[in-house]
């Protein structure tokens, strides 16, 4: 489903991504983890093309898409999350899943304000699939309320159905466990899962580390930049490698 090779992101003199390399299998869920400032959100940026790689190719469902604009890289079939969440202000939880919605749809937002017959009939069709989306999330009575007034994990849960509502074949989520507590954290893996089932591949970028051994097919470490181990939860929880970074992380702390 995607491919990173090689790839690199400086930032000046700062190495943020450095010659990073690895696969994400089609309908697995992959994480990818490391201390503050390790890079994963970076990584994330260069992925979706929200920023441009200073080296390396990253090929998604067999197309190179380092270079491509956002919306380019979105139509090929990926959406993410943010680390910040993005809520537009003054629109319902239901709006701002709809908006998602229409980067996919054939008139697009602006011939949906025309009203033309087809685009209403279209519109409807995409309210439709927006409110299954907010029910498949658990908020589905929370539609009508405005979406930035939301509680935190509603919130998560809001910006998670409008990048379902792209369709995508690849999910990036960038810790989508933050700021939740524990019942909202379990709930979130159970969520996980389910989009896992409906076929779509996900790659998360995430703290929570019994979040990330509960729900991962495989985990890449990443540490200042390059890429300090890929493997098996279980795996990846011996690595002496990785202990100590963590470990270090704690002493710090
Ligand atoms: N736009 C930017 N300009 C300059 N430096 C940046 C930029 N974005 C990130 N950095 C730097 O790149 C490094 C990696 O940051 P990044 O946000 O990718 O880390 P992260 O692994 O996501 O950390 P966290 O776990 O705290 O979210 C950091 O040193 C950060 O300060
Ligand atoms: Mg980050």
């Amino acid at each position: 489903m995607l491919e990173l090779r090689n790839v690199h992101k400086r930032f000046g003199g700062l190495h943020a991504v450095n010659d990073v390399s690895f696969k994400v299998a089609t309908g697995s869920i992959k994480a990818v983890i490391g201390p503050n400032g390790a890079g994963k959100t970076t990584l994330f940026n260069l992925i979706a093309g929200n920023l441009p790689v200073s080296a390396g190719t990253i090929v998604f469902a067999g197309k190179a898409i380092q270079g491509k604009k956002t919306c380019q890289i979105a139509r090929l079939g990926m959406a993410r999350t943010f680390q910040n969440i993005k809520l537009f202000h003054g629109m319902t939880a239901l709006e701002c899943v709809m908006v998602g919605r229409h980067t996919r749809s054939r008139s697009g937002f602006f011939g949906g304000m025309l009203s033309l017959p087809y685009t209403w009939r279209e519109e409807r069709a995409i309210r439709d699939r927006s409110m299954a989306l907010l029910e498949m999330l658990g908020i589905a009575d929370l539609a009508d309320a405005e979406a930035t007034s939301l509680a935190f994990g509603q919130q998560r849960a809001v910006e998670m159905a409008r990048a379902l509502a792209l369709e995508p074949k690849l999910l990036l989520l960038d810790e989508p466990a933050a700021g939740l507590n524990i019942y909202e954290t379990s709930e979130v893996a159970r969520l996980i899962c389910a989009i896992r089932d409906m076929g779509i591949t996900v790659l998360l970028v995430e703290h929570d580390m019994s979040l990330v051994m509960d729900i991962s097919d495989e985990i890449v470490v990443l540490s200042f930049g390059s890429k300090l181990a890929e493997d098996t939860p279980a795996n990846i929880q011996k690595n002496e490698a990785v202990i100590k970074i963590y470990l270090g992380e704690d002493e710090t702390a």
